[in-house]
């Protein structure tokens, strides 16, 4: 009897103790805080688009949270663009796709993709949409995959993932310059 409470208690306390173990080393052994980045969405003129999106360095990837309202129920073509210039009123200053492997335009889970290929948000009948997807080829650090200083982009119309170069997504109805946000671990 006494053996096996021992055991019990012991067993019990391994369970408590190996997350935190865990958890102690991973923290212990990171440099800095994972990345994170944010683009508070503006809409372009004749719109009424607003919204957020995060980015947060994850183990495998980058996790995008998109949430955005004020859109026309359905689906809508969702894009990184190469410059952080949302200052044209129909946003024509963020020019197109990101892209920096030179790849043909694509959805988030093609191989070939432009690296701003995020597929679209699907907005329910009040405008209202979320996503939160992993991407597996953006970057947040200071290299050339980093969509950091960039733009996102929401458009009118769906992405049909393969029509060139876009998608035929239509008119952008909402831009958003992509900076640095504080990380939570860093809160
Ligand atoms: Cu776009
Ligand atoms: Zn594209």
């Amino acid at each position: 009897m006494y053996v096996q409470s021992s055991l019990a208690t012991y067993l019990i306390a391994l369970t408590f103790l190996s997350p935190a173990v865990i958890s102690g080393q991973s923290t212990a052994n990171r440099a800095s805080p994972p990345l994170k980045a944010i683009a508070v969405l503006r809409s372009t003129a004749g719109n009424n688009v607003t919204g957020t999106v995060t980015f947060t360095e994850v183990e495998d990837g980058v996790r995008v949270d998109a949430v955005i309202t004020g859109l026309t129920p359905g689906k809508h073509g969702f894009h990184v663009h190469e410059f952080g210039d949302c200052s044209a009123p129909d946003a024509g200053s963020a020019g197109g796709h990101f892209n920096p492997t030179n790849k043909p335009h694509g959805g988030a889970d093609a191989i070939e993709r432009h690296l701003g290929d995020m597929g679209n948000v699907e907005a329910d009948a009040s405008g209202a949409a979320k996503l939160t997807y992993l991407d597996h080829r953006m970057s947040l650090a200071n290299d050339k995959l980093s969509i950091v200083g960039r733009a996102v982009i929401v458009h009118a119309k769906p992405d049909d993932l393969k029509t060139q170069p876009s998608g035929d997504s239509g008119d952008r109805v909402a831009c958003g310059v992509v900076g640095r946000a504080k990380s939570e671990e860093n809160q």
